[in-house]
């Protein structure tokens, strides 16, 4: 529903800007040589376009209204800026112009023609084609989310500017009109006049959008520590200088000297890969395989991975999605390292804490990376294990392949297998399916045959998880459920569901698990989303909705249409910025931050903060009754708005993106940046290093 009052809205914006922009050309037309007939005729269809421009002025407040009713964080720069700019000019269209225009049309005369062109009658059309015009703008083109002070004070004086000099312009033409000037003119001035007008104002559109799209340029070299636009604490800067330590992320490592509990090497490769339809891919691996090797490991063991980069021509790293690492493990090229460069290595060692289902993959231009297979599966056993015995556990990595740009579908769920999977599970077996979602987009999966219980998200065990049935499950990009269920005697289907609209479509493929490994059942298609946040009994937390938060930050996601790194094109934007000037958050260790997202776009978001773990507050204004929900990736859906809190309790510079990586490619990146905390790295075009 959202999503089509926002089409609507912007639509809305789009008519008003049109229409108002039709009246104020009509109105600006001198009253020279009309037959009385004529200007009747001209003042009526001017009133009719007036009749049509109120009912698109009404329309676009009911459609603030309704996006509103959603949250007021999704209109509340809609109600600053894009409605008063066209309430306020219409209501001067009403008052001040519409009665001379209506004069003119019961009386036409020399005297109400000339009536019609005073200031008063043109100025206010002219002033609400701008005011739409910039409703427009900002609902698409650069948007604005929350108000801030400056960029709508920077708004509106521009605006009342323009307005004041139009006035002028007009009185002046009213008085040169007014004295029977000026003498029309001959064919060949005019058009020669309007050839140069057309010139002039295309010169100005072409220059103001290459400028435009000049200043969206990626620098060659950004060090992210000095990209900290949130607001910092003090004067002295967001490095703390004043606070008098810093810190370099280098020093920030797991432990160095210590003797590893368990060893790994990870061999990043070029390889054609070969489905099991036949189609092939050109990917690339750890190890040869897909997904990468499965690391399996205990809590609190200190593991070392030896990466080795053999892809030519490509650097690589390696992030571990949803451990809270050190700093300067987190294996973010050009934040917390340099790239891999081909034929180099580099060792990450850590002590993960953080139980369940994890994975890694590459944080080196992940939007192509991570598509082309630099990933795996890393699951973190608790001390005690949390299976029943004789558990089947199955890892299910959803991955979509490209051929070149063109996704390939179905998805794979296991590695290469583009089909259905179909296994054998004895009934009585109990069975663990960990799914991965290692793509960007939403997937969303239906298991027929048996109720079930999700038993963690994110890696994070539910703490009294009841069984769920009849329910769709829905993971974002980056994001993990493990379900569990006893085998029932009846095959039971892990199918892939995709939305089309209203309508509910099953993806050819899944995981079929019988007896015998034959049998099939048809795909159950619940439309009905199971609910993370009302799921499983609350337990304590160490914080909660009502603490005393240090830092409250705000985020609105749209889609812009516009420049970003000097190409015209889709611009994830948060707060109406994208990367490097998109909001970051300056935190002090120790600090409780409470983070709101907001998504006004057409696509699902689904955010992840490196380094720590979000504790979801509430979603859509409910707050969360649940299992505690402890997430690493907060999947915004079109038209919600998620609030979340963490812990600062991690020092470094952490990446905080979406996880849909083409997005976080286009725009939707931002960090959290400790305070004190410097890099030696940098990013950017200059650099071995290029973020998502
Ligand atoms: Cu799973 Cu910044 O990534
Ligand atoms: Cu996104």
């Amino acid at each position: 529903m959202f999503e089509s009052y926002l089409n609507f809205d912007i639509e809305a914006a789009l008519f008003l800007t049109l229409l108002w922009g039709t009246t104020a050309v009509l109105v600006a037309r001198r009253p020279h040589h009309r037959s009385d007939r004529r200007g009747r005729r001209r003042a009526t269809f001017l009133l009719v376009l007036v009749a049509i421009g109120m009912l698109l002025v009404a329309g676009r407040i009911t459609t603030t209204l309704l996006m509103g009713s959603f949250g007021y964080l999704f209109v509340a720069d809609r109600v600053a800026v894009a409605l008063p700019l066209v309430i306020l000019p219409a209501l001067a269209v009403l008052v001040l112009s519409v009665p001379r225009w209506r004069a003119h049309r019961r009386e036409p005369s020399a005297a109400t023609r000339l009536a019609t062109f005073a200031p008063q009658a043109v100025v206010p059309f002219q002033a609400t084609a701008l005011g739409a015009l910039l409703g427009f703008v900002t609902a698409i083109l650069v948007t604005m989310g929350p108000p801030q002070l400056v960029p709508i004070l920077t708004v509106y004086t521009g605006y009342l500017t323009v307005v004041v000099l139009l006035w002028l312009w007009q009185a002046y033409r009213f008085r040169v009109a007014s004295n029977g000037g000026p003498v029309r003119r001959s064919l060949p001035v005019r058009a020669l006049r309007a050839v140069a007008v057309a010139t002039a104002f295309v010169l100005v559109l072409v220059g103001g959008l290459s400028w435009a799209a000049g200043t969206t340029t990626l620098p060659g070299r950004i060090n992210m520590a000095d990209h900290a636009h949130g607001e910092a604490y003090s004067a002295a800067g967001p490095h703390g200088a004043h606070a008098g330590r810093s810190v370099s992320v280098a020093e920030l490592t797991g432990p160095r000297a210590e003797t590893p509990d368990r060893r790994y090497t990870l061999v990043a490769e070029a390889k054609k890969l070969r489905l099991a339809s036949g189609k092939e891919v050109d990917a690339w691996l750890f190890n040869g395989q897909s997904p990468g090797p499965e690391l399996r490991v205990k809590r609190g063991e200190l593991i070392e991975v030896t990466v080795v980069n053999k892809v030519p021509d490509t650097n690589v790293s390696v992030h571990w999605h949803g451990v809270d690492v050190p700093n300067a493990e987190d294996g973010v090229a050009g934040v917390t390292q340099d790239a891999i460069k081909p034929g180099g290595t580099h060792v990450y060692r850590f002590r993960p804490d953080e139980v369940g289902t994890h994975w890694y993959h590459s944080h080196q231009q992940s939007s192509i990376q991570v598509k082309k297979g630099l990933f795996g599966p890393l699951i973190i056993e608790p001390e005690q294990t949390d299976l029943a015995p004789g558990t089947q556990d199955v890892i299910v990595a959803a991955h979509t392949w490209y051929d070149d740009k063109l996704p390939l579908e179905p998805p794979t769920l296991f590695g290469t297998i583009d089909q259905l999977e179909r296994r054998r599970m004895a009934p009585g077996t109990p069975v663990r399916l960990r799914l991965i979602n290692t793509d960007g987009a939403t997937h969303r999966y239906s298991l027929t045959g048996t109720p079930f219980k999700v038993v963690a998200i994110d890696g994070n065990p539910v703490n009294e998880p009841t069984d769920v049935r009849g329910e769709q499950l829905v993971i974002g990009g980056g994001g993990r459920y493990d379900v569990e269920f006893t085998m029932p005697t009846q095959p039971v289907r892990l199918t892939e569901l995709r939305r089309y609209g209203s309508e509910l479509r099953v993806v050819e493929g899944g995981l079929l698990l019988s007896a015998d490994g034959a049998g099939d059942v048809a795909p159950d298609k619940p439309q009905d989303a199971f609910d993370p946040t009302t799921y499983g009994s609350p337990a304590p937390t160490p914080f909660g909705r009502d603490s005393t938060f240090t830092k409250t930050h705000s985020l609105v996601f749209d889609n812009e249409l516009w420049f970003y790194d000097g190409k015209f094109g889709v611009v994830w934007a948060s707060n109406g910025k994208a990367f490097p000037e998109a909001p970051s958050i300056t935190v002090r260790e120790g600090d409780l931050v409470k983070v709101r997202f907001a998504n006004r776009s057409h696509f699902d978001h689904p955010m992840h903060l490196h380094g720590h773990h979000v504790l979801v507050l509430s979603r859509n204004g409910k707050p969360a009754t649940g299992s505690p929900l402890w997430l690493d990736t907060v999947n915004v859906e079109v038209g919600e708005i998620w609030e979340v809190a963490f812990k600062a309790d991690n020092p470094g510079l952490w990446m905080d993106h979406c996880h849909n990586l083409d997005h976080a490619a286009a725009g939707m990146m931002s960090h959290v940046i400790y305070e004190g905390v410097t890099t030696p790295y940098e990013v950017g075009h200059d650099t071995p290093n290029e973020l998502e």
